[in-house]
């Protein structure tokens, strides 16, 4: 069970159900009911897929990575692109089998899918195998939910957006034990044409920093080493976000401290110089940039020309030449053109970016440029996706050359990829480094002197 649960602290009906119904199972079976549960799609979503985890926990569920040895299935789901989503009725279709040979199995599907009307629509004709569909806002009645499909076999569909409280009471349960997502935000205001996050997720809910402060002091307390700052646009957090920074600075411990996504049009300088001068805040900064012609900038409503963009930029290069920047950027938005397209290319070339993920535009039903007009194919958009990528692999292999020479602090993550004399972790803007070293360094920061670059990272060697 979670470590900071108090036991009997407001406990549903539901959830004492559950939790009678699960030491029956484990009398009958020997064993604890298990659970699978795999979050798609973005950070936010899997810190939503601790939470889940936590709460299942906590009626005394157990966790499997084996399809075939679970009770309970559930997939938190992402929306963001087509793919993601055939990804996922493909899986939810392979279960039929398994429900076949196990009456008993639950299965549920939840997240930013789960809230969108038509797929629980679809998920209800022609996936009967589904037991549970909910959204983002339903995890708190969880419980009865899941009590309702088990004791009545049940099916239930829940796309409420009636909840839009902040539930700190809920517990994570967190698989690294190093690393933590931590939320400060829910939901998004910025209605980009192209993204279907604002439908999904509601508006924005910012949580209250002595709540954010208190699970930081209390992650880095129990040994967490890098604190991740969630939000769809955390620079529009309601408390202030520089403000926020400089206190969780202010903590006591040996951590580190990442955030995303920022939202340029709200990107400030205050921002830029917070980061440069609090020590525990990496000198990285996530900026999507999204396109590189104003034309498509507006046409995707994101309320800033690619002149603010580089002011920003061209600032934070002015009080540090090598602050790292990394970007998310979208091809083929309906109506770009190759000319446009080269737009993009060249504001990578301009930026330098550490790294880029980028991503053919997805027609994503319900937002406003689904119904705008697109005459290029999608082998096409996949071709000028090839010669972005082409473009920003040399600017990465030439840019990461800087640390060539240098002593850089790196947070070891774990084992090489490379071969298993070798240890790996991430610098300060998020570089992986391969080291030649042992495995008790795990967990830990060491300094590392920098001898190669590769294409998509660095080597080193360990400086006692
Ligand atoms: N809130 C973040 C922001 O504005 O930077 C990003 C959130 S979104 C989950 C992550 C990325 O997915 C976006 O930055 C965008 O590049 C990409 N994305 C969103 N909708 C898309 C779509 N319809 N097609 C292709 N990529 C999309
Ligand atoms: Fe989507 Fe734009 Fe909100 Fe990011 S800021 S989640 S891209 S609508
Ligand atoms: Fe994230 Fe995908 Fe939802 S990117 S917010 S899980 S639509």
């Amino acid at each position: 069970m979670p470590d900071n649960y108090t036991y009997d602290k407001d406990r549903t009906d539901a959830e004492r159900e559950l939790i009678g119904w699960s030491e029956r199972y484990r009398e009958l079976k020997g064993a604890a009911p298990l659970a699978y549960v795999h979050s798609y799609g973005c950070q936010q979503n899997v810190s939503d897929g601790e939470k889940i985890k936590g709460m299942l926990a906590r009626v005394g569920y157990e966790f499997t990575d084996d399809l075939k040895a679970a009770q309970l299935i559930l997939l938190n789901t992402c929306a963001v692109r087509e793919n993601a989503e055939d990804r996922v009725f493909g899986n939810i279709g392979s279960f039929k089998k398994l429900k076949e040979n196990n009456k008993e199995l639950v299965i549920g599907i939840c997240g930013c899918m789960a809230q969108e009307k038509q797929v629980a629509d679809k998920i209800k004709e022609s996936y009967r195998q589904v037991d549970l569909v909910f959204g983002t806002f339903a995890y708190r009645d969880m419980y009865s939910m899941l009590w309702e499909v088990i004791s009545k076999r049940k099916r239930l569909f829940n796309q409420s957006e009636s909840c839009t409280e902040i539930d700190e009471e809920l517990t994570q349960l967190r698989e690294d034990k190093l690393r933590a997502f931590v939320p400060i935000m829910y939901g998004c205001n910025n209605f980009c044409t192209y993204c279907i996050v604002p439908y999904v997720r509601g508006r924005e809910r910012s949580r209250k920093p002595e709540a954010v402060i208190s699970e930081v002091k209390g992650l880095v307390e129990s040994g967490y080493k890098e604190i991740t700052l969630l939000g769809q646009n955390v620079n529009s957090y309601a408390y202030g976000f520089p403000k926020l920074l400089r206190d969780i600075n202010d903590i006591e411990g040996k951590f580190r401290v990442r955030f995303m996504s920022s939202h340029p049009k709200d990107a400030s300088k205050e921002l830029i110089d917070t980061i440069i001068d609090c020590e525990k805040i990496c000198t990285h900064l996530h900026l999507p940039v999204q396109a590189g012609s104003d034309r498509i900038l507006k046409l995707m409503n994101r309320r800033y020309t690619t002149e603010k963009y580089l002011e920003i930029i061209d600032y934070a290069r002015a009080r540090d030449p090598e602050f790292s920047f990394t970007t998310d950027l979208i091809v083929g938005f309906p109506g770009e053109t190759y000319e446009e397209f080269c737009e993009t290319k060249d504001i990578i070339k301009r930026v330098r970016y550490d790294n880029i993920y980028s991503f053919v535009y997805s027609r994503r039903s319900g937002t406003p440029a689904a119904k705008m007009e697109d005459g290029i194919s999608d082998k096409q958009k996949g071709l000028w996706l090839r010669e972005l990528l082409m473009e920003q692999r040399e600017i990465t292999s030439q840019w990461l050359g800087r640390f060539v020479g240098r002593t850089v602090e790196i947070l070891v993550e774990g084992e090489g990829r490379t071969s298993d004399e070798y240890i790996t972790g991430k610098t300060d803007e998020n570089i992986i480094v391969e080291v030649k070293g042992d495995k008790k360094y795990i967990g830990e920061f060491v300094k590392v002197r920098i001898t190669k670059a590769m294409n998509w990272a660095l080597c080193g060697e360990l400086e006692e």
